[in-house]
């Protein structure tokens, strides 16, 4: 069973995709235990607390330091038996430790085909500005496996779309919005039926 936390700091579009696959069945051997967001205000939350789902805000800047605020994350963690952690729109960087305690438990969805078009600075618009810059002919979204390298965990699944010729960054982060919400779900039962049994797997959507 994967008792799964979800961290994220916005809309939570991803979130409720997958909150809704688990509720129609569509992903048996799974359930949100607790989704944490170091905003307070954060969309995700409120679609926890309207499926009846703990929303719990934590933020580092609540401690002193870094380490007192791994120490309550790993403490919350461990207090809804979590197993599995999903990043859905988390703007902060998840330290070492919890890497290390959750190693190859914990995913993230990056709207862009990994490797390209990741690592610092290409979150939300920037990675869709910069691959209709550089005249790209496919673009699409990856779940993969996060490590201590920046978005360059292994590869889980990954689905393409074609960039349009009249495509803004707003039309492509919208059609890469729905190839995301169609893949994480389906990674995530992928992991709760046991079909990803190592991190180096491969596999593209048709
Ligand atoms: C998504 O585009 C995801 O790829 C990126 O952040 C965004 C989160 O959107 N990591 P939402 O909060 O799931 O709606």
């Amino acid at each position: 069973m994967l008792n799964i936390a979800v961290l994220g700091s916005g809309r939570g579009s991803n979130f409720q995709a997958i909150a809704a696959a688990i509720k129609d069945g569509r992903i048996p051997n799974a359930t949100v235990r607790v989704v944490i967001s170091n905003n307070s205000a954060a969309g995700i939350l409120e679609i926890a607390r309207a499926n009846g789902i703990a929303a719990v805000h934590m933020s580092d800047k609540q401690f002193a330091t870094r380490h007192q605020f791994d120490d309550h994350l790993l403490a919350s963690l461990g207090g809804h038996s979590v197993n599995f952690v999903l990043l859905a729109g988390y703007m902060k960087q998840v330290s070492s430790r919890i890497i290390d305690a959750y190693r190859n438990r914990i995913i993230n969805i990056h709207p862009a085909l990994l490797p390209k078009f990741g690592g610092k600075g290409m979150y939300g618009k920037h990675v869709h500005e910069a691959v209709i810059a550089s005249r790209e002919k496919v673009s699409g979204a990856t779940v993969h496996i996060v490590d201590e390298e920046y978005d360059r965990g292994a590869i889980v699944l990954q689905k393409q779309i074609e960039v349009e010729p009249a495509d803004t960054a707003e039309t492509l982060a919208a059609r890469v919005l729905q190839v995301e919400h169609e893949i994480y779900p389906e990674a995530v039962r992928m992991f709760a039926s046991g079909e990803v049994m190592r991190p180096t797997l491969f596999h593209t959507m048709k």
